[in-house]
This record gives structure tokens, sequence and C-alpha cells, in this order.
């Protein structure tokens, strides 16, 4: 699960716009709270979406998932809505936040939309090449918007300010909701939203360097040799059953480009840049058993 968001550790929280400047409408209320009576649990809720936001003349649609948490939700609040990442979307967040607790003071009703082609948001039958063309952060925010508006209509909400929120590249999602769709979105809180691509990020690593020193400055130096080590191992195919052994491998490694050792070094060094980006994050109820296995192997390795 970390691999995807891990480039993502430098934290700064954008907030396009001040939360607290929400202004209050009336209409419609009655419509969701007859609705959201029946719902008690944060139960799967479906949202007919449309594969190709571009392309007219391609009508398929799908159905994409969310959920609804309507306990702070007053008659003049605003609407909140979480943007699920490049992972299923965890129901926990439905109750478990910051943003609830922003909720909770603001009135807010709180949706949660998973982004196509995770979790249970599967817009095409397989995942090849074909497919896969419809996965792009510019469909995903035209998903945003698309649901934003019907939801909207129907559920009697258009008057209200809605806002977005995420973390890293849904964070990124609700940065660019806001700037693309500002007629849809009248404030956005991006958390740890990397807006600024790069293609090499060094940085990323020296962050975590930096954090590993600050607890023994040993532990990077150690970490490097390490490293150093088995890079000089795997230009040497003679050593590869002593790798596959040492690391437990499945099947005996076999390395057939540059991208195939970089590939395998990247795994190992994932090891390192998890245990600093999510070491102690959301432990209690989400990922907290894998963290505490890596953090296990860490300390007693290095
Ligand atoms: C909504 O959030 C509140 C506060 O965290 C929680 O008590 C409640 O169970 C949540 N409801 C749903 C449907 O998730
Ligand atoms: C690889 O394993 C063999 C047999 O266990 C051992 O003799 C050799 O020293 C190892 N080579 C390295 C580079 O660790």
């Amino acid at each position: 699960m970390a691999f995807h968001s891990r480039c993502f550790v430098l934290c700064t929280t954008l907030v396009l716009i001040s939360v607290f400047s929400l202004a209050k409408g009336h209409k419609g209320f009655g419509k969701f709270v007859r609705r959201l009576h029946t719902i008690q649990k944060p139960q799967e809720q479906w949202f007919t979406q449309k594969l190709d936001h571009f392309n007219g003349q391609d009508s398929r649609v799908w159905k994409q998932r969310y959920f609804v948490n309507d306990t702070f939700a007053q008659p003049d609040g605003p609407v909140f809505l979480m943007i699920g990442g490049e992972g299923p979307a965890n129901p926990i967040w439905m109750d478990h936040g910051t943003w609830l607790t922003y909720a909770e003071k603001l009135g807010a009703l709180c949706f949660m939309l998973e982004h196509r082609f995770y979790g249970k948001s599967r817009p095409t039958s397989d995942l090849s090449t074909d497919s896969l063309h419809f996965l792009s952060s510019r469909q995903a925010l035209a998903d945003l918007a698309h649901f934003r508006t019907t939801i909207a209509e129907i559920w009697g909400l258009s008057d209200r300010k809605w806002m977005a929120f995420g973390g890293s590249y849904p964070g990124s999602l609700a940065a660019w909701f806001r700037l693309k769709y500002p007629h849809l979105v009248h404030a956005s809180v991006a958390t740890s939203a990397p807006v600024h691509a790069q293609v090499n990020f060094p940085e990323y690593l020296e962050v975590v360097r930096r954090s590993l020193a600050s607890e023994n400055a040993n532990c990077p130096l150690l970490v490097k040799k390490a490293s150093d080590t088995l890079v000089e191992l795997l230009k040497d195919p003679t050593t590869y059953d002593n790798i596959t052994q040492d690391f437990n491998l499945c099947g005996k490694l076999q390395i057939q480009t540059e991208s195939d050792s970089a590939y395998f070094l990247e795994t190992l060094a994932g090891n390192f840049m998890d245990v600093v980006q999510y070491n102690q994050d959301n432990r209690a109820f989400e990922v907290g058993t894998l963290l505490l296995i890596i953090e296990f192997i860490y300390c007693i390795s290095v």
C-alpha cells in the first residue's frame, strides 16, 4: 500500500480558501435527510459515472463507489468531499480523521468518493492497455465534477458550499479540483499534495536519511553500506543464489536489465522510506500491523 504514496513525505497543507469562510444555504435539506435516514454505518453507495468525460460519443457508464456520513450535517451546513486516491477508499475515514472535526464544527455533510480503477470502482472489465487509457487524473477530476454536480441536484445540495479534501495524490486532486472547477468547489484542503512533478526526486531520500540519522547518526551509514554492498553483488551473477537465499526470495533472482536491479533495490529501499513516512501514522486503525512489522524488522537488522 505504501508504494503509491511514499513520494509525498513533504508535508504541506494548502488551504486554498479558508474553511471558516463558508456561507450557508437552506434548500433541499429535507430531501437528503429522508434519503440518509436509513444509513447508520458507512454503507457502500454507488454512483453512475461516465467512462469517458471527454468523448461525447462514448455513452458508456460504470458504478463508482462512495460513502456518506450525515452525523454532523446541519440544514445550512457545507458539504465535504473526501477524494479517494490510488488505493481502495477506506470507509474508516467516514468516522475518523481531522476533516470530521471540521465537519462537526461547521455542520457539514460528508462524502467520500473512491478513485476510478481502485478498490471496487472498476470502470472496465480488465486492466488492458486500452482500458487503462481511462485511468488519468484528468478523468478522475471530471468524475469528481460530475459526482459533485449530480449529487447536488439529486439531494438538493446545489446551494451549499462544497469543500474538497485529500492527502498526498488526492491532495493534488483537491487542489486541481478547486483550480479547474472553481464554480463547483468553494475551497480545498490539499494535504501533503505534491503539485510539482519531478521525474528524478532524490530529495525524498534525503528526508529519509535525515530522519534515520535523528535517531542514530550511524544508522543511515549502515543502510548505505548495506545498499552499496548489494549494488556490487548485483553486478556479479554468481552471487544471485546468495542474494536469493539472503532475502528469502520466492524464486531465484533473475536480473536481465538494469531496470530489474533498480526495481529490486527500490523494493528494499522502500522499507526504509515506509518506516519513515508511515511510522505511527494512523497505526491505531489503518495500517498499524504492517508498520509494526516493518519497524520491528528494521530495528533488529540495523
Ligand atoms: C460519522 O462520524 C461520527 C463521528 O466520528 C461517527 O460516530 C459515526 O459512526 C459516523 N457515521 C458513519 C455512518 O460512518
Ligand atoms: C555465497 O554463498 C556461498 C555458499 O554459501 C559462500 O561460499 C559465498 O561466500 C557466498 N558469497 C557471498 C558473496 O556472500
